[in-house]
């Protein structure tokens, strides 16, 4: 059985990373919705219907999990998938607050994702809960996933979209900025540079990966054995630039 990770494009294979990286036994099912993307502008109901789809054909590989590793999808579907699938579902949006409350020092937590996510109110809602006393500054930059989908990390064009972006966030007096949607770590160089190094920008990634680990264990699901695993991946749109991101991506 294997775990089952989705995304509306390449974002996703951040989370996917980490996972492989945390639990090399495991083997991992991906889905990335290339022809559709960018959910972020798209109404939340229809990115609730799309992640349905994308769910209903992972599951007859029988996952043993399903992570949704869209933050524009888990704030869109998280629940709905939840109730609909007998086998645990995990967002990319708690795990993703859980690490900035760890990170801060001084409570003052900036947020960027999809305008769907920004608008969802959905981070702003996890942080609040983990503290109250928590400042949350948001802002939407519906650039940036183009960028990412085109495999353009690093060029001139990309810096300045970057900056123009980060406009409304970078004098804001956070010290800790989540990088609310999985495509954000394929730009961390560029937007690091725009932030400064007095600003920790944090993925979801690392600690989504850490939770499927803990429901894998607890449900005494996490494979044993010394085989290596062969991933599977699957896109929607035309495999040619998704391969050579996913290649570059995961080193393989
Ligand atoms: N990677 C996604 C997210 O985390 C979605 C980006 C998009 O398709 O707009 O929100």
């Amino acid at each position: 059985q294997a775990i089952a990770i989705l995304d509306s494009g390449v974002g996703g294979l951040t989370v996917a990373k980490e996972v492989m990286r945390q639990l090399p036994r495991e083997k991992v099912i991906y889905f990335g919705d290339t022809a559709r993307t960018p959910y972020g502008p798209r109404s939340s109901e229809e990115v609730k219907q799309f992640t349905e789809q994308i769910v209903d054909f992972l599951i007859q590989f029988d996952p043993k999990v399903i992570v949704i590793a869209c933050n524009t999808a888990t704030a869109a579907a998280l629940d709905h998938i939840s109730q609909k699938v007998d086998i645990p579902v995990i967002g990319v949006i708690h795990p993703g607050a859980r690490a900035a409350i760890t990170a801060t020092k001084t409570g003052n937590i900036g947020v960027i994702g999809t305008i769907g996510t920004i608008n969802s109110g959905a981070y702003t809602a996890a942080l609040k809960q983990l503290s109250p006393y928590i400042n949350v500054m948001s802002q939407a930059c519906p650039a940036l996933v183009p960028l990412v989908e085109q495999g353009d990390f690093r060029s001139e064009h990309t810096r300045s979209t970057v900056s123009e972006s980060l406009n409304g966030m970078k004098d804001k007096p956070i010290d800790t900025l989540i990088l609310g949607c999985t495509h954000y770590p394929f730009l961390m160089e560029p937007i690091g540079q725009v932030m400064g190094p007095h600003v920790k920008l944090i993925s979801s990634a690392d600690e989504t990966a850490r939770e499927t680990s803990t429901i894998l264990y607890d449900k005494g699901k996490l494979a044993i054995g010394d085989e290596t695993p062969v991933h599977q991946f699957f896109c929607s749109g035309d495999p040619v630039m998704f391969q050579s991101i996913a290649r570059s991506w995961l080193g393989e």
